[in-house]
């Protein structure tokens, strides 16, 4: 694939994709998080030194239990008749410990003798045993140390996983909550700039990378670099000259593993990319399936995929070879060092510098000393990847979300229900006005009827009415009080909208109406879908009210979504109802059911209609056209069509021809 094709599909993808350096802040505020659990942190951290060190200490124990007991050298003073405290070897000879007696324990031929240089005397098993009733016990007690020592690390390991991995998941618990919260409450604004799946993403895989940082990743590489200090602590304390010959690779060793992470890491940020290509990829295709399939793009899509795929298991393989390379060159590596001390170790040992027992225990803190050097530099990934990722997070919580600190309802009420716009000027975007000067008031109970081209800007108007998107210059008042001096949810609970696009959630058909709403009843669902004519509908749905609609309600038609959406405004019997007629065509039958509801429903209610229909129109106390984000005509239907303006232009065209 050329490199002008990845960038071109790049705006798929975050363009921060790549590995984080250090940085002291992204800490301090990821501390934050851990602080309410700091015990269990602390609790975690403190047996993760308690657990190293004895891990440490193991091959120690050996060392002594081989050089105090199994090396130790015997000597005995003889007599050849009976007397207290001596042992009987045979017929003539007694024998007593003493460090500078004559004769001697040594092993010879694979049997143990005892000697004086001139008489040697072949002792059997059980003589010996006796002999060395002592050293025996010493080894007995050496294991039994041993064995207390694997299973406390056991212990302090298993206290040490447990409690850090319960605290990872309480902090991701807290950040991911934490998250859609604040999701919750941001602008509309924000998800006009951000495609779903990135914020997906953000609740999901970036809090998975920060979970496997917080349970694994933080414990284990501290606990490598514990062990890594401590050993070359025990070795230099065993013998200076041996770790120093031992330390001959460590250069070859910190050479490999920066070349190791310099190419790792490139591959990574290769495969990390690649991969958020393919999901971004799926998340686009799949939502747009019926579009490929009806437009035959499958076959192109399926190559499109394939090379998209394709470059990701490249990367993969990419990096897998950089694994392949790096661990057996530690492997190598390993040997190298172990070869060193075993030569140097047993030349020592030969020549009585050091004994068997250091050689042993250094042999084993040899073996030690790699598995969290390769460790380590394995765990980088993990640490890069989290910290890139609560670099994003933090990013997102530190978008700037409504002034509402929490959900609740409070301060100003809707009570009649007027609406009055004062020169209101909006835009999406800066140096756009969607919507310019635009004054008009709103009687309670009147009906008005707002008319216009696509584009004019009316459904624009409801999403500054409810305080969805913040106006440029102007006042909207509602019963005279500026709609920023309402509390948001005490607004919309008195402003009901049924927009053009209905969005139905997964769950029932009463889960839809109320919105999971518990504290509406399902007699009110009931009585809310009876009285806009949609129980009908409902009633041939296999299930009735307890059918499950699917989150695209691609089983209902537009006209059975409005009628769903009208039935959910009207559940909540609002002051003010506002509604988006659905431009697709509607079905007679439909149209006359839609008709008959809505004049049920704005009854006794100020009703603000982005009107599609020739009836709705008609039956409006009031019209007001919009062209290009103004007003430029009003008046109720007679007088605007005497006008013989723009509204007659549009009357004829769109409502006459497609009447
Ligand atoms: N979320 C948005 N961000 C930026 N521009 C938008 C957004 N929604 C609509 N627009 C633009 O605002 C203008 C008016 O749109 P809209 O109010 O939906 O028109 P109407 O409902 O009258 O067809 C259009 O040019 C549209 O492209
Ligand atoms: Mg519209």
């Amino acid at each position: 694939m050329s490199a002008s094709k990845e960038t071109s599909k790049d705006y798929r993808v975050e363009k921060d994709e790549e590995g984080r350096g250090f940085d002291l802040r992204l800490f301090k505020r990821l501390w934050v998080y851990v602080t309410p659990y700091r015990k269990l942190f602390f609790l975690s951290l403190v047996m993760l030194v308690i657990g190293t060190l004895l891990q440490l200490y193991i091959p120690y124990v050996s060392k002594n239990a081989i050089d105090a007991f199994m090396m130790r050298e015997r000597h005995y003073a003889s007599a050849v008749e009976e007397r207290a405290d001596y042992f009987r070897i045979e017929e003539g000879l007694w024998i007593k410990e003493d460090v500078d007696g004559a004769f001697s324990l040594i092993r010879k031929d694979g049997r143990f003798v005892l000697t004086d240089g001139a008489i040697s005397v072949h002792l059997n098993q059980e003589q010996i045993r006796s002999l060395r009733a002592d050293d025996i016990q010493g080894i007995d007690s050496s294991v039994l140390l041993l064995l207390i020592l694997l299973l406390s690390v056991f212990l302090t390991n298993y206290i040490q996983v447990y409690y850090s991995n319960k605290m990872g998941q309480k902090v991701i618990y807290d950040i991911r909550t934490g998250l859609y919260r604040h999701v919750l409450k941001l602008p509309l604004r924000f998800y006009d700039h951000n495609p779903s799946g990135r914020i997906v993403t953000r609740i999901t895989n970036d809090t998975e990378n920060l979970n496997e940082f917080f349970t694994t990743a933080v414990t284990s590489i501290l606990k490598d670099i514990l062990l890594l200090v401590g050993i070359i602590g025990f070795m230099f304390f065993l013998s200076r000259q041996l770790t120093g010959y031992a330390m001959i690779v460590l250069p070859i060793i910190v050479l490999a593993t920066t070349l190791f992470r310099f190419f790792d890491r490139k591959a990574y940020r290769k495969v990390r990319t690649r991969l958020a290509r393919i999901n971004a990829f799926l998340a686009e295709h799949l939502s747009g399936m019926s579009v490929i399939q009806l437009f035959n793009r499958e076959k192109s899509k399926y190559g499109e995929f394939k090379s998209t795929n394709h470059s990701y298991y490249r990367a993969t393989l990419q990096q897998l070879t950089v694994f392949a390379v790096f661990r057996p060159t530690m492997d190598i590596l390993f040997y190298i060092a172990l070869c060193v001390v075993i030569w140097f170790g047993s030349k020592d040992f030969i020549s009585g510098i050091m004994t068997f027992g250091t050689l042993y225990a250094f042999i084993n803190y040899i073996d030690m000393f790699f598995q969290p050097l390769r460790d380590i530099s394995e765990k980088f990934d993990i640490v890069q990847n989290a910290l890139s990722s609560a670099e994003k997070i933090f990013k997102l919580l530190d978008e700037s979300a409504g002034s509402e600190t929490d959900f609740s309802e409070g301060g100003q009420k809707v009570s009649d229900g007027a609406i009055e716009f004062e020169e209101v000027t909006f835009g999406y975007n800066e140096g756009v006005e969607i919507l310019k000067d635009i004054s008009f008031s709103i009687r309670p109970g009147e009906k008005i009827a707002i008319v216009g081209e696509t584009g004019a800007g009316k459904t624009s108007l409801i999403g500054i009415l409810t305080a969805l998107y913040p106006i440029q210059k102007g006042r909207i008042l509602i019963d005279g009080v500026s709609i920023d001096d309402y509390n948001v949810h005490t607004l919309r609970k008195q402003v009901a909208v049924v927009l053009q696009d209905v969005f139905i959630f997964s769950g029932t058909v009463v889960d839809n109406v109320r919105l999971f709403d518990e504290s509406i009843t399902r007699e009110e669902v009931v009585d809310a879908a009876k009285f806009v004519n949609v129980d009908y509908l409902i009633q041939r749905f296999e299930k009735g009210y307890d059918t499950s609609l699917n989150e695209r309600a691609s089983t209902l038609s537009a006209g059975e979504r409005q009628l769903i959406a009208l039935a959910r405004a009207v559940v909540r019997d609002p002051k003010i109802l506002i509604l988006d007629e659905a431009t697709a065509n509607i079905d007679p039958v439909t149209e006359a059911y839609i008709q008959d509801a809505m004049e049920k429903v704005t009854q006794g209610r100020t009703v603000l209609i982005i009107a599609h229909r020739l009836s709705t129109i008609r039956n409006a106390d009031r019209i007001l056209v919009f062209h290009k984000g103004r007003i430029v005509e009003s008046g109720t239907h007679n007088e605007l069509f005497a006008k013989n303006g723009l509204y007659t232009q549009l009357y004829r065209l769109q409502y006459e021809l497609n009447g």
